[in-house]
């Protein structure tokens, strides 16, 4: 800025006009900061709604939100705040905007992307829903928000034994975190059973059945928090899988075929003592409660050669139902896993080529897959999807709904010639709302279709050269 007021000072000749210059830019850049900033402040949220379920270790909160402009100029973003700790833990986030009512209610999908923002107090994050038209003055919109956070329920006791059933604490407020004033709200925390061994009271409080009923609250601030811990029973499975590769690999000869590695562990209280099977067998329901037995995993229609095996080989105790839509695989792990155990196995299956390869009107060629985890209620510590395309294409490229990190691999397999691209794809944290599909698009030259034919005909060939050389050697030898 100062570089180019000076040729223009002097310009001027003037000393006094510079100066003048400065403090109007000044005061221009003032008003800029002070009018952005007044536009965040005069959203006001006339009603909230939060609905936090914890049935599953994954936690689900559905929020509502009514959102009113008490300022004069339109506003196109409006903001959630979340505490640093819940940022950490954050899967997804999720808005719409809703209008009409009960049954003719119709959702609009909005974005929401972490906001280039200050922190707020205390280290508030705060995320930006972008409207699809902007808030005029006066006028009110509702947005439905879902969001989901892991590993945010803590086990207390941090060890039990095979009799005990598991507790666990959540940590929220009692009041909505947000930017804005909230003119009114409640929140409603449901709990797996009816067995809760504590809460804090921020009255008014109702408590029935599974139900607890924070609020209604009046007229609270912005960033209002007040502190509130929930301490329940919740036996259903912490299935955490540290790491799963699937690989999708393409071939244009008929099929795709997946290959997933697990690699499992129960994210619940730590098991104590030792494991009695007899027990366990005995008293089924109550022994190892929070213990899980059985793995479900939903996978696509159409599967064939599906395998199950983990590190010692094949297991047979699973069941496949396949159906028009998708296929379920119920399987066993050899021992029922308890807080703190593991389990490390391979997952693999076959699907037909048609239903998942298709072409894009540019002529390129696409898989059209589904991203996440297959496996019921998991939570996905590092996810890593690797699709492995045909020997010859060309120019990946890759489209997924939500934010991944890529990279390109090169592999090898027998007949390879330069070998194949693998189009890497990783995401931390995944929940079963990652289950969307995905896109690879890529170029492929018919011609490489012939590599593989190409190849072992070639070698056939040579064998048939090497036999025939063989024996003529061989008579050779004889003759002399
Ligand atoms: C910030 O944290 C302090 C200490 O934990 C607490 O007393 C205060 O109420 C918090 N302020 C806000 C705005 O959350
Ligand atoms: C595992 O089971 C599948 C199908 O039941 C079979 O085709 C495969 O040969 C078995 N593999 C081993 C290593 O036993
Ligand atoms: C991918 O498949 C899903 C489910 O069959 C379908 O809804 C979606 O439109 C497909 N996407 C593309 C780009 O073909």
């Amino acid at each position: 800025m100062s570089h180019s007021l000076i040729p223009w000072s002097t310009a001027m000749g003037s000393r006094r006009q510079p100066l003048f210059f400065l403090f109007f830019i000044f005061l221009h850049l003032f008003r800029f900061t002070h009018s952005s900033s007044s536009s965040f402040q005069h959203l006001q949220i006339t009603n909230a709604e939060r609905r936090i379920d914890l049935n599953s270790h994954i936690i689900k909160v559905y929020l509502t939100l009514k959102v009113e402009n008490l300022g004069t100029s339109p506003a196109s973003e409006v903001h959630l705040a979340f505490s640093p700790t819940e940022v950490e833990h954050l899967a997804i986030v999720k808005a719409a905007a809703t209008s009409g009512k009960q049954k003719k209610k119709t959702y609009t999908r909005l974005g929401v992307k972490s906001a280039e923002l200050p922190d707020g107090p205390n280290g508030t994050k705060i995320f930006s829903i972008s409207l699809l038209t902007p808030l005029s003055k006066g006028e009110t919109i509702t947005l439905e928000v879902l969001y989901q956070l892991t590993h945010s329920l803590e086990p207390f006791p941090v060890e039990i034994s095979q009799s005990e059933s598991q507790l666990v604490y959540f940590r929220d407020s009692a009041i909505l975190l947000s930017p804005y004033h909230v003119k009114q709200q409640t929140t409603f925390i449901k709990t797996p059973s009816t067995r809760v061994e504590s809460f804090t009271v921020v009255d008014p409080i109702k408590r029935s059945g599974t139900e607890l009923k924070y609020g209604p609250y009046d007229d609270q601030l912005p960033y209002s928090y007040s502190p509130v811990l929930v301490h329940f029973e919740n036996n259903n499975p912490f299935a955490v899988v540290e790491e799963l590769e699937r690989e999708i690999e393409v071939s244009h000869w008929g099929s795709v075929q997946v290959t997933e590695r697990y690699r499992l562990v129960h994210g619940g209280a730590r098991h104590k003592g030792v494991f009695s099977r007899v027990e366990y067998q005995s008293r089924q329901g109550s022994s190892g409660a929070s213990s899980f037995k059985y793995l479900l995993a939903r996978l696509p229609a159409k599967i064939h050669s599906v395998y199950y095996r983990d590190g010692i080989g094949n297991i047979s105790s699973s069941h496949l139902r396949t159906g028009l839509l998708k296929s379920e695989l119920e399987f066993e792990p050899r021992y029922p896993l308890f807080g703190g155990w593991k389990s490390t196995f391979v997952i693999g299956y076959g699907v037909p080529l048609q239903d998942f390869l298709f072409e894009s009107p540019d002529g390129r060629r696409y898989l059209n897959f589904t991203f996440g985890c297959p496996l019921a209620e998991a939570v996905v510590e590092k996810l890593i999807v690797k699709v492995v395309l045909p020997e010859g294409s060309r120019d990946p490229t890759a489209v997924v709904p939500f934010q991944v990190e890529q990279r390109q691999e090169i592999k090898h397999s027998y007949l390879d010639v330069v070998g194949r691209t693998v189009v890497v794809l990783e995401k931390r944290n995944a929940v079963p709302e990652h289950n969307a599909h995905f896109q690879v698009y890529y170029s492929f030259n018919p011609i490489f279709m012939l590599a593989e034919p190409l190849m072992l005909a070639t070698a056939f060939f040579l064998f048939f050269v090497a036999s025939v050389a063989y024996l003529h050697i061989d008579l050779s030898i004889r003759k002399s």
